[in-house]
């Protein structure tokens, strides 16, 4: 019997803090759902202290998600946990993860308390946390910069509390495998009461090593691992779960643990999370870029051709590649659309949302002939646009190109209720568009990244434009799909306009 690895997904709240991806209530319940139909056993939901949009989609949450814990973040003072508390209450079952700094220079320089004030702070966190929820997490942030002998006495006070998993985060993506493995092991030796809890990692990439760092740990005594879809996180992003679950199903004979993940649904989530956030896979990706299980040279094709394993030490279909079918097209009927919907988990509220949607399926069927999982979840994207949150949108639109002409666009918007024409030449289609979008919404905000990709595959293919702004410090990412790549970019533009305009401020738990 080997031990159970636990996969704790921190997407939802160390991926969102990726600057610009942060996600709408609905966004998170999508991927929540998709999480829990992957077999995660944690979902980080949020952290409920951030802003009332953060608490709400925790709460979400909590009252959708069944077979997967939910827990929400809480730096290690009584308003955060008090708010966790109350966000995870609906949850069938809820963890509370708080967490404070223990490294001298973040105790020094940002917190400015003493050590002693700082554990004294931890045991109190671990008292509020336990009003609501046995399941109390302690993170010691920037362990990996720790003294180990503070993060021993540290440990110790909040086993003592009640914690019953305690994390070792790199925070800074500081340290290096053997380091790290060494830590833990020596953690787990001289703590008291060590066996009574669960050791768990948390790993960010700042020099590539996120998932090595984790793993090492897991070969030390580590039985949860923290980690996101593709990577996603703050900075160079947190070890990726899909490399991480692989790695210990692969090399079975090297790793004493296992994953409850049920490993086909990786695919559809790394597609759903890419979507969702606007940040591309890169196609060499491991487990899930565009790349992972092609073979390009002609010995390589030849091998796999005469025997799979001779070049391949995963089946692409283990991990998802080739769920994703072709699944509707011009000819299909509602009631297939809402069975393939239900399927992808994307929830449909009334009869008059279904018809909305389904008249929006239509009028792409008739463009592309062919609509794939990922068409649907773009579709799905734009129709949790309410007019609250649409305060800018595309009317209609022209754009003229031509050899040794000035490239042009003409658009028609409506802002705030109130139908607007603008007009603007640009060194290509997109920038017309775009400065033709400004010149009537001047927002003055900063454009920081314009990044374009097909959904599918074929020239009929959507294109989904990412397009992030920043304004006064804040960065929003904005997507937009379409067939048309120009008006893709406009309606991108228009989306990170309107999350401009509308997302409340909100705190970074690290901040
Ligand atoms: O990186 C980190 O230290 C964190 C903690 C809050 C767990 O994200
Ligand atoms: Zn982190």
């Amino acid at each position: 019997m080997k031990d159970a690895l636990i996969i704790f997904d921190t997407t939802l709240r160390d991926g969102e803090q990726s600057p610009g991806a942060s996600m709408t209530r609905e966004e998170k319940l999508r991927i929540a759902r998709q999480l829990e139909r992957m077999r995660v056993d944690v979902i980080e939901a949020g952290f409920a202290a951030a802003s009332n949009g953060d608490f709400e989609a925790v709460r979400s949450i909590a009252e959708t998600i069944k077979e997967s814990t939910v827990c929400s973040l809480a730096r290690a003072n009584e308003n955060d946990i008090r708010r966790s508390g109350e966000a995870i209450r609906p949850a069938a079952r809820g963890r509370i993860h708080t967490f404070i700094a223990t490294s001298p220079i973040h105790m020094e320089k940002k917190l400015r308390m003493t050590p002693d004030q700082v554990v004294e702070q931890a045991v109190k966190a671990i008292g509020w946390a336990r009003e609501y929820t046995d399941d109390v997490e302690f993170s010691a942030e920037d362990a990996g910069r720790s003294e180990i002998d503070f993060l021993v006495r540290i440990f110790d006070a909040v086993i003592q509390a009640g914690a019953k998993t305690i994390n070792v985060p790199d925070t800074v993506g500081y340290n290096v495998p053997e380091q790290y493995a060494a830590t833990l092991r020596t953690l787990i030796e001289r703590v008291p009461n060590s066996d009574k809890v669960i050791w768990s990692v948390h790993c960010h990439n700042d020099l590539g090593l996120a998932v090595a760092n984790s793993l090492a740990a897991v070969r030390a005594g580590a039985r949860q691992v923290e980690c996101t879809i593709n990577g996603l996180g703050e900075r160079a992003g947190n070890a990726s779960l899909e490399e991480i679950v692989m790695a210990v199903r692969t090399r079975a004979d090297v790793f004493p643990v296992e994953t409850r993940i049920d490993t086909t649904q990786i695919v559809p989530a790394s597609k759903l999370v890419s979507q969702i956030t606007g940040y591309p896979v890169q196609p060499n990706k491991a487990i899930v870029g565009a790349n992972a299980f092609a073979h390009e040279s002609g010995i390589h094709q030849d091998g796999v051709l005469k025997h799979r394993e001779t070049y391949e030490i995963m089946r692409a279909e283990d991990v998802g590649w080739g769920a994703n079918k072709l699944v509707l097209g011009k000819h299909s009927g509602r009631n297939a659309f809402r069975a393939r919907l239900q399927d992808l988990g994307i929830e449909i509220e009334s009869e008059e949302h279904l018809n909305h949607a389904f008249a929006r399926f239509k009028e792409l069927a008739d463009k592309k002939h062919e609509i794939f999982d990922e068409d649907l979840h773009a579709l799905m994207r734009d129709e949790t646009v309410t007019p609250e949150t649409e305060h800018f949108r595309l009317v209609s639109s022209r754009f003229h190109s031509e050899t040794g002409e000035t490239p042009r666009a003409e658009l028609t918007l409506v802002i705030g209720g109130a139908e607007h024409r603008a007009q603007a030449e640009g060194s290509g289609p997109v920038d017309a568009a775009f400065k033709a979008i400004e010149a009537v919404a001047t927002s003055g905000s900063e454009l920081l990244l314009y990044s374009v990709n097909a959904i599918t595959t074929g020239t009929d293919a959507q294109g989904e434009v990412t397009v992030r702004l920043s304004k006064n410090g804040r960065v929003m990412d904005g997507q937009g799909a379409d067939t048309d790549i120009i008006v893709a970019s406009a309606k991108a533009y228009l989306n990170a306009l309107n999350k401009l305009q509308s997302s409340a401020q909100r705190l970074n738990p690290q901040v």
